[in-house]
Parts: structure tokens; C-alpha cells; sequence
């Protein structure tokens, strides 16, 4: 059976350059994902750089692109945004992990077998932690 989950629209993606969702993979780990928009319409590529880990999505600036390529914010090598290729910097040679989704009537669905769906947004769980108080009071006597 295919996972199927609705991601979001195309018009949001192209709109906001990048859109970041956090799937959960076969090796039972978190992983980030961005969907990008390209001249074929949108891909989807796990966050990490292929030089070194490095998030390619930043919560600051989002996703860099130029001239159709997906910029490495730590070293500048630039992935194209349709193939997941880099042809340039220290990343030259290599491709993005891609993601499997499908694009039907305007919107993105999660369709790879290989992860679940976690969450839109990224893996950092330091906010949420923040918000409540740590009270333990329940446990005393
Ligand atoms: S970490 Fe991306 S090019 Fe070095």
C-alpha cells in the first residue's frame, strides 16, 4: 500500500521558495525534507547537503536559490533544484537524496513508501520544550 499524505500546494511552495516537512525513515530516524519549486514543477530533497551535514533549509532565510539551484548556505556549492545534481564547489559530483511525491490537481502529496509523514515544519524540538512550565509537582508527596 502507498503512503499518501497531502503535503501542501504548489502555489504555496512556489510562493514561499521552500516548504520544510519532517518525515520519519526506515531506519527509524527524523529526517527534514524541503520541497522546492523547479522549471518541472516541485521536488522534494532530504535537508542535508551532500559535502558535509549541513541543513540546506535554514529557519532564518529558508532555502537560497540561484539560477535555479538550491545554494549550500556553509560552502556555496549549488544543487540543481529539478535533478538534486551539484556540478560545482565541494559538493561537485554528487546528488541530493530525493523523496518521492506527486503532484496532482495543484497539491503535493507524500508518496514514498520508505517514510512516514511526521510534521510539517523541522526536527528541532527545543521550541516546544520551551513553552510550558517543567512542573513536577504531581510527584511529590
Ligand atoms: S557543506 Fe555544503 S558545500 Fe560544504
Amino acid at each position: 500500500m502507498t503512503n499518501r499524505h497531502r503535503l501542501t500546494s504548489v502555489e504555496t511552495v512556489e510562493d514561499d521558495g521552500a516548504w520544510l516537512f519532517t518525515v520519519r525513515d526506515q531506519h527509524d530516524m527524523n529526517q527534514e525534507v524541503i520541497l522546492v519549486p523547479c522549471e518541472d514543477g516541485v521536488t522534494a530533497w532530504v535537508n542535508n547537503c551532500t559535502h558535509e551535514p549541513q541543513r540546506l533549509y535554514r529557519d532564518d532565510i529558508g532555502v537560497v536559490m540561484r539560477d535555479g539551484g538550491i545554494v549550500c548556505p556553509k560552502h556555496g556549492s549549488i544543487f540543481d533544484a529539478c535533478s538534486g545534481d551539484c556540478g560545482n564547489g565541494p559538493a561537485a559530483e554528487t546528488t541530493l537524496l530525493s523523496v518521492g511525491i506527486t503532484v496532482e490537481d495543484g497539491s503535493v502529496y507524500l508518496t514514498d513508501d520508505a517514510v512516514d509523514f511526521l510534521w510539517e515544519g523541522g526536527n528541532s524540538s527545543d521550541d516546544d520544550d520551551d513553552s510550558g512550565p517543567s512542573s513536577t509537582t504531581h510527584l511529590t508527596f
